[in-house]
């Protein structure tokens, strides 16, 4: 087992990923998208998305260069042509009588539209996508945040998302209750690939007035590491979804998305919303690039871990048994 859980851990390749916001890809494609390290082309046909690596098995042209052409994308260099699985069913230069070589063919994955993002799972994934119970409840209103790119590891940042010692000192500008250190006592619960918290403490309100107010935070997290938080107000619920895109060992996309019943009331809210949300992400992100390690890590030793972290210590064994169940195969 890897020590470290970084953006190209090889368990990865067994989970699910969003890559875009359906918005992004216009058209049918090709269009290039980067996962754990490589790179893919996605297309769209009347059989729905497909994917695969953005590389030709003949002369390692890019298939993001070729051409949609009804199901099957048609390599710019040869001509050679794959149906959305990956399947190669046809190289112009051999004729209809010729044999397709087993080494033309190439890896499918599995694709999927949901919560408005592009899903992909490079290979049999573990652990479902993520099951938001709340996604189309009439009582909220919904914004997104423009997706970012951090210069951090998909697990430091839902580490980061799920960490309940960090507002006093991190968020002093926006969420955070500076006489509000101590964390108490907090309920965990495992289930599967997913595990939930529920955690109460003071925190300033999200209208930027520094009015301070007790709030309930209920956690899900979802392997490998995308997050919904509740956040329960005496005049408002929100819902706040942290999706993870690993593009590369440093760098991940995030998209978030905020549901809240403040936003199907007064729609007019969306803009201010995003902007202070962005603020509170700003405070995260400024920290975060400054870790010199793009993971975390799964066995003990490298980190201190205190009552306080149990969350956090729980992604790590969500993490680390991810990683025995992908080398298991
Ligand atoms: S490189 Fe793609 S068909 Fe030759
Ligand atoms: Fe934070």
């Amino acid at each position: 087992m890897s020590e470290w859980f970084d953006n190209e851990h090889p368990a990865l390749r067994r989970c699910w990923h969003p890559v875009g916001e359906v918005a992004e890809f216009e058209g049918v494609g090709p269009h290039s998208v980067q996962l754990v390290g490589e790179h893919f082309a996605l297309w769209r046909s009347a059989s729905g998305w497909s994917l695969v690596p953005d590389q030709c098995p003949h002369r390692l042209a890019p298939l993001t260069q070729g051409t949609v052409e009804g199901d099957v994308l048609r390599c710019a260099y040869h001509g050679w042509c794959f149906e959305g699985d990956g399947t190669c069913v046809e190289i112009p230069a051999i004729g209809t009588e010729g044999t397709v070589p087993p080494s033309a063919h190439l890896a499918g994955a599995l694709v999927e539209e949901r919560y408005g993002l592009i899903w992909v799972a490079l290979e049999s994934p573990i652990a479902p996508l993520p099951e938001i119970p709340q996604w189309g409840d009439e009582v909220f209103g919904l914004v997104r945040l423009p997706p970012q790119a951090w210069n951090a590891g998909a697990a430091q940042m839902t580490d980061n998302f799920l960490d309940v010692g960090h507002f006093p000192f991190t968020h002093t500008a926006t969420i955070g209750d500076a006489n509000d250190r101590v964390v108490h006592d907090y309920d965990l619960a495992r289930d599967g690939w997913t595990f939930s918290a529920h955690h109460e403490h003071s925190a300033q309100v999200l209208d930027g007035s520094g009015r301070i107010e007790t709030r309930t935070m209920d956690f899900a997290c979802f392997a490998p590491h995308h997050v919904s938080l509740r956040l329960g107000y005496a005049d408002d619920t929100i819902l706040l979804l942290f999706f993870h895109q690993p593009v590369d060992r440093d760098t991940t996309r995030v998209f978030v998305i905020q549901l809240a019943e403040s936003l199907k009331r007064d729609p007019s809210l969306g803009p201010s919303t995003i902007e202070f949300q962005q603020a509170v992400g700003k405070e995260d992100r400024d920290l975060l690039e400054t870790l010199r390690t793009k993971g975390v890590p799964l066995t003990p030793g490298h980190e201190s871990h205190t009552k306080a972290d149990r969350i956090t210590v729980e992604l790590r064994r969500v993490l680390a048994d991810l990683a025995v169940a992908a080398a298991a195969g």
